[in-house]
């Protein structure tokens, strides 16, 4: 086999030497560069069959060089190299097409591993699609790899998993047996097919196949078996292939199919491995989005409790913020991604009144001037408080500058018009429907339509106009009385 070349891009010279003294003691050629433009340039005159690369550089970015090779028509494998803080950027990058990342500090045998493994890959791609010529069915398989990493939770995944499996393979019956502690909401089976939904026997038989497979980490073919059918014995031929990760077997696929209908052989099972393969890293990196997702949800919470604990006027307060903010973004048909931010936004948009004096936040009448300007510090406490948070940096405009005005005459910056950030628009109107028909230390709640009315009143002076009207048809519409 002919000498494998790799490009190691990364702006710490330390680690460069290391991993390219690791690879080439592998019996890799290795060549290194300092950041993803110096990349490029090496790439457009040599082929190079991995780009390891970090995703923080000058210049250019590890995400920008992937989306520029792909520009490029530049068909190396990409592997990202990542602090934790960047997690979710490099998920994202897998869902871009990149090969697979690993976290820094990494175990050097891990490194190696991953490398092995994807190159592995990628040449048993083009041994195929050298003996099929043009596009071989394993390069259909990794194409729907793409799609598994493109789905959006694990569910979703899994069914679509035993969807390609079936159409892939045509069995009778089918089985993604999955380790117990993987992700407990998905359980530790999902059974297609009669000769192992409805018979119990052949599926604790496979499960326990399943279970030494996984140990071992091998797939394995059979032949030939003898499986009871519910009116009698079919014989059959059977997969069954560990799903494994970098760190070990989530689970394992099993496919059967009727003798009758045709035996699977060894090509069969070698494009099992590979699609089982890509299931597992689509699994793993969605499943780590969701721990991500998880602890920021916890980190929110946690936040907004203390808020809320010490003002006991607004509590519920910011989780309705959040609701209604969400849903004036789905009224006037923002993305999900953006009605989502929202909604963290609206929760999260008091944040810094944690650092305001209770006897201020509680103060039955108007406030001093010397007493505004601590509570006009809340929005710049927010920010500050969640600007550690990596994962949250898009709500930090939103936290900053809910409380600015239309006409200019708001704070903590006194912007005006279109230079508010737009989801801060809409969280603002959100934060005064909410305060107007709510209970508050300075004032009872009004009805519905009073606050529709006050809307509307300062619909282009300290809200947006289009806005509000967004809103107030919105109510119209559903006739919401909060
Ligand atoms: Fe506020």
């Amino acid at each position: 086999m002919s000498q494998r070349t790799i490009l190691l891009v990364d702006d710490e010279p330390e680690l460069l030497a290391v991993n390219r003294e690791t690879l080439e003691g592998c019996g890799y050629r290795v060549a290194t560069v300092g950041n993803g433009s110096d990349a490029l340039d090496f790439l457009s005159s040599t082929p190079v069959d991995l780009v390891i690369t970090d995703l923080r550089m000058p210049k250019l970015g590890g995400r920008e060089l992937l989306e520029e090779m792909r520009n490029r028509n530049i068909k190396s494998e990409v592997m990202f190299l990542t602090g934790y803080g960047t997690v979710e950027s490099a998920v994202e990058c897998i869902q871009l097409g990149a090969a697979d990342y690993l976290l820094k500090p990494f175990d050097i045998r891990q490194f190696v591993t991953k490398v092995e493994k994807i190159l592995e890959e990628r040449s048993l791609r083009r041994k195929t699609q050298g003996q099929r010529g043009g596009e071989s069915e394993l390069d259909r398989l990794l194409d729907l790899g793409a799609a598994l990493r493109s789905q959006r939770d694990l569910k979703a995944l899994v069914k679509e998993f035993l969807v390609q499996m079936r159409e892939t393979f045509r069995p009778d019956a089918m089985a993604l047996f999955l380790r117990e502690d993987f992700e407990p909401g998905l359980g530790k089976c999902v059974a297609w097919g009669p000769m192992l939904r409805s018979n119990s026997r052949a599926r604790k038989w496979f499960e326990a196949v399943s279970k030494r497979l996984m140990e071992s980490g091998s797939p394995k073919l059979f032949d030939s078996l003898a499986v009871n059918n519910g009116t009698g014995t079919s014989t059959v031929s059977a997969m069954v292939c560990p799903v494994m990760d970098g760190t070990g077997a989530l689970g394992a696929a099993v496919i059967i199919r009727d003798l009758k209908r045709g035996v699977y052989a060894l090509p069969s099972l070698q494009m099992l491995t590979v699609f089982a393969s890509q299931a597992a890293s689509a699994m793993e990196n969605l499943s780590a989005k969701c721990r991500l997702s998880d602890m920021n949800l916890e980190i929110i919470t946690s936040h907004v409790c203390s808020v809320e604990a010490k003002d006991i006027y607004t509590k519920g307060h910011s989780e309705r913020v959040g609701a209604f903010a969400a849903q004036l973004g789905r009224e006037i048909g923002l993305p999900d991604r953006e009605v989502q931010c929202l909604s963290f936004a609206g929760i999260l948009h008091d944040v810094g009144k944690i650092g305001v004096p209770d006897n201020i936040l509680n103060k039955p009448g108007p406030l001093s001037e010397d007493e505004l300007k601590i509570m006009h510090q809340h929005p710049v406490m927010g920010r500050d408080i969640l600007s550690n948070i990596h994962t949250l940096k898009d709500l930090l405009p939103i936290v900053y500058h809910h409380h600015e005005r239309i006409d200019g005459a708001g704070y903590p910056d006194g912007l005006s018009g279109d230079s508010i950030p737009f989801l801060a628009r809409i969280v603002s109107v959100a934060d005064g429907y909410e305060a107007m028909t709510t209970d508050r230390a300075y004032q009872q709640r009004r009805s519905p339509d009073e606050a529709q009315s006050i809307l509307l009143d300062g619909a282009g002076k300290q809200w947006d106009e289009h806005l509000v009207r967004a809103w107030c048809q919105l109510m119209e519409r559903d006739k919401m009385t909060c």
